[in-house]
């Protein structure tokens, strides 16, 4: 949502449990997404201010991030505030994580620039269930072509918000919200509301499967 919206879709929300966290490209750098002990969401850069290593490899021990190197610990606002090598040292505040506004809505898990108002998602759908994320090789306007262009049997893309694609048919909502990776990498987020059952889902998971699989075929067609 980069045209009228600061926020960007990171993840599923069913893909990031309590207690974990997961490493991401956005705009080809990296991001660590993470969701604490109480369920909060949070999106940092992915890089420890020590040396580097990357946060998403660290451990969540309830509500911080633990980094995997040096064990440096880091709370929910990205403030490191113990450092194992030195257990009572009162942690300069400059030593921090670059954060992120975080937020879920329709499934999906959003990052913004800090100070962002959420207000820009209210026009989707409060809660969806997870169907799936599709990672491809394309640009984000391209991926979002490919998908307009061969919608699933029975639904048809109606207006929404930029950089995702609503689809209504069968009594369901689809909400395909695009991720840019890199410029020629994307990960399209899929949620559905309304007819959510398995059934439903099963079939929106086989047709972007299908459709990854066809995209991929006509690439190494062309080269
Ligand atoms: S690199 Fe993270 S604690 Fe050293």
């Amino acid at each position: 949502m980069t045209s009228a919206s600061p926020w960007i879709p990171v993840a599923l929300s069913a893909d990031i449990e309590a207690g974990t966290s997961a490493g991401t490209l956005v705009n080809g750098e990296e991001r660590v997404v993470w969701r604490d002990d109480k369920g909060e969401i949070h999106v940092w850069e992915d890089r420890c201010p020590h040396r580097g290593m990357r946060m998403s490899f660290g451990f969540v021990r309830g509500d911080h991030i633990a980094c995997l190197y040096h064990g440096w610990r880091y709370d929910t606002g990205g403030q490191c505030r113990y450092i194992p090598a030195h257990p009572d040292l009162d942690v300069p505040q400059t030593i921090k994580v670059p954060t992120f506004a975080a937020t879920e809505r329709a499934g999906i898990i959003w990052m913004a620039p800090e100070g962002a108002d959420a207000a820009a998602l209210s026009t989707l759908h409060e809660t969806a269930e997870a169907v799936r994320s599709l990672y491809l090789a394309l640009s984000t306007n391209a991926a979002l072509l490919a998908v307009t262009g061969a919608p699933p049997e029975g639904y048809s893309p109606v207006p929404g918000a930029p950089d995702t694609v609503t689809l209504q048919g069968n009594n369901a909502t689809v909400l395909i919200a695009a991720q840019p990776r890199d410029t020629s990498r994307t990960a399209l987020h899929i949620t559905v509301s309304g007819n959510s059952s398995a059934a439903t889902r099963r079939t929106l998971a086989l047709w972007a499967i299908d459709l990854r699989n066809r995209l991929e075929a006509q690439t190494s067609e062309a080269a």
